[in-house]
């Protein structure tokens, strides 16, 4: 958890910015730590435009997508990296 905590400061909260202001842990995680509903991915994948990409922009002035978190190829167990 500790780990995750790291990445998700320095690429998540310095790394994007929210279009109502910063963003902070709680603009995602809203008081809880696991808040995806994995149980349809296709919709996941349309929650994560929606929310994640629409709503951000990158610190960096870079073009934000997917694969700002994701990376290219598109990689969907971002946190199990974090978690080693
Ligand atoms: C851009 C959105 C976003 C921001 C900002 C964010 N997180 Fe996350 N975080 C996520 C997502 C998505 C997950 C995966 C949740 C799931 O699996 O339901 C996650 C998972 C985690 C987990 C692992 C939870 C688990 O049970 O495996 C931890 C710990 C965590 N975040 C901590 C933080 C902390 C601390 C901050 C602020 C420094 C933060 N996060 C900011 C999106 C975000
Ligand atoms: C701000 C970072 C961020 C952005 C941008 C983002 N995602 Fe995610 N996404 C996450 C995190 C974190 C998880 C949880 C990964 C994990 O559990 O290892 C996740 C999980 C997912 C999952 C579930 C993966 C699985 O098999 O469990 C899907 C599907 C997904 N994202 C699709 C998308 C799509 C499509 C886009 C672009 C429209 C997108 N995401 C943009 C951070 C992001």
């Amino acid at each position: 958890m500790k780990k995750v905590t790291v990445h998700m400061w320095n690429e998540y909260v310095k790394g994007l910015t929210h279009s109502s202001g910063a963003l902070y842990c709680d603009s995602c995680h809203q008081g809880k730590a696991e808040f995806l509903d994995k149980s349809d991915k296709k919709a996941l994948a349309g929650w994560m435009d929606q929310e994640f990409t629409k709503k951000a922009k990158r610190t960096d002035g870079k073009e934000h997508s997917c694969s700002t978190c994701h990376g290219d190829p598109f990689n969907p167990d971002i946190l199990a990296a974090w978690k080693k």
